[in-house]
């Protein structure tokens, strides 16, 4: 392993000092939180009643303006998937940043074809044709032109309880009532039952995967005229508190649109990049290859970039013009070849499977302890924890997931909150996390748990 990921302490040491915010770190923190509500619009919304301001970051951990130190198993939803400032990325920005910064997409760089080329150096199949853009929402607005362009038709049947961003379109696609934006809803936008195991009317066994399947053909039937563009999904549905659809949902969906002529997009904002283990991108462990891919977030460890990969043939059918200033721009393209180079040296594929099982280990053994932990879920480095007010009700408890929140804060721990109760606690660390990190996040983990049991 290279010394990429070394944290500036050992985790011990960092264990020594987790003793919740010093004052000085209130009073900072106090006066940035005041200045962002003046002049931020309030959908800026931190996380926490009295939010983290921070200023420094090295592998999983964050030093905040005051200099109190966090362990971070959050990864800025998911994102810094080599871990903060990574050396590599930050010199391959720096240096591209000395060489030549903003160009335009009005000419061609190297980088931006490097980087297409890296990805369908790894993406399933025949998916090899790539157009980047600044965001996850962009990535996926991209996949809906291409596939109302390719197929000649509208209509996309998506997911419940899915996010796939804030603009127009996608906020409307997202669907949790709490993220869409007000004003009702955008045409030919559909949504099919989440393949939620844990909250299926009948049940976990074989028989709920004939039930979503069921939901998906009767949605295409009775809301839709027979003719939609795509089907749409999350690999694993991350806001919605990390869903794992059971294993032959995606082949038995790509099945159902394939039949009435739609395309299947699959979207790995959150799961792609290693993160689920072994594979590159989630869908792969489903066995099914989509017609088209939406990736963000990890690709390039912080830097925007969105990327949307398909067949030479589908995007063929999106001849423009059409433009982004920024997408593909040298800088970001730098940064995610560069992502791409620490994620194969360092074999986060095989990382994330073992942290992801250690990690895994840690939350069974916090369910064995608590009985208001419902399920532990998820995939390699990718986790949920659904927290109920008892297991035979199974009633969401919202108010105790964001105490468990606060509580890990005061712990020095980060880590993210989901679900449509907010009632799920999220974890996605960097892939590069060591096992020693782990244990540590473990431990400050159940320190929470215990803070709020009761
Ligand atoms: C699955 C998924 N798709 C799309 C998006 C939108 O990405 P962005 O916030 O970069 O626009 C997100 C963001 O969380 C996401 O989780």
């Amino acid at each position: 392993m290279s010394n990429v990921q070394t944290a500036p302490q050992t985790a011990s040491t960092h264990a020594a000092d987790a003793a919740g915010p010093t004052p000085a770190a209130e009073s900072r923190t106090r006066t940035l939180t005041a200045a962002q509500s003046d002049y931020l619009y309030p959908w800026v919304r931190p996380y926490y009643g009295e939010p983290l301001a921070l200023s420094r970051g090295e592998g999983v951990w964050l030093t905040d303006v005051d200099g109190d130190e966090y362990l971070d198993l959050f990864a800025g939803i998911l994102t810094t998937s080599v871990g903060h400032c990574n050396p590599a990325v930050v010199e391959a920005a720096r240096a591209q940043m000395e060489r030549l910064g903003h160009t335009s997409a009005l000419y061609v760089t190297e980088g931006q074809i490097e980087a297409a080329r890296s990805l369908a150096d790894i993406a399933p199949g025949a998916l090899r044709t790539s157009c980047f853009t600044n965001s996850g929402t962009e990535a996926v607005e991209s996949a809906v032109a291409t596939a109302r362009l390719y197929t000649g038709r509208h209509e996309i049947v998506a997911l419940r309880l899915s996010y796939s961003g804030r603009s127009t379109l996608t906020s409307h696609m997202t669907a949790q009532g709490a993220w869409r934006l007000p004003g009702g809803g955008v045409d030919g936008i559909v949504h099919a039952r989440s393949p939620y195991l844990y909250r299926s009317p009948v049940g976990a066994g074989p028989e709920a995967t004939d039930f979503f399947i069921d939901d998906l053909v009767e949605v295409i039937e009775t809301t839709t005229g027979g003719k939609p563009a795509a089907f749409f999904a999350e690999t694993i549905q991350g806001v919605a508190g990390v869903i794992v659809p059971p294993p032959d949902y995606f082949r038995r969906a790509a099945e159902v649109i394939r039949s009435y002529g739609g395309l299947f997009i699959i979207d790995e904002v959150q799961a792609g990049f290693g993160r689920t283990g072994e594979r590159w991108f989630g869908i792969e462990h489903w066995g099914v290859e989509p017609d088209i891919m939406v990736m963000a977030k990890g690709i390039a460890n912080g830097f925007p970039v969105g990327a949307t990969v398909t067949r030479p043939e589908i995007a063929e059918a999106w001849q423009g013009p059409s433009i982004s200033t920024y997408g593909g721009n040298s800088i970001s393209m730098a940064a995610m070849h560069a992502t791409l180079g620490v994620m194969k040296r360092e074999n986060v594929r095989a990382r994330a499977a073992e942290r992801g099982a250690q990690l895994r280990a840690g939350l069974e053994a916090l369910k064995r302890a608590h009985g208001w932990i419902g399920e532990v879920r998820g995939m390699g480095l990718m986790q949920g924890i659904e927290m109920v007010e008892d297991r035979d009700g199974r009633a969401p408890d919202g108010a105790r997931a964001g105490a468990l929140l606060e509580a890990a804060r005061e712990e020095r721990l980060l880590i993210g909150r989901g679900g449509l109760n907010g009632h799920v606690i999220r974890i996605g660390p960097s892939l590069l996390i060591s096992e020693d990190e782990m244990e540590e996040g473990i431990r400050r983990l159940a320190a929470a748990c215990r803070r709020i049991d009761g």
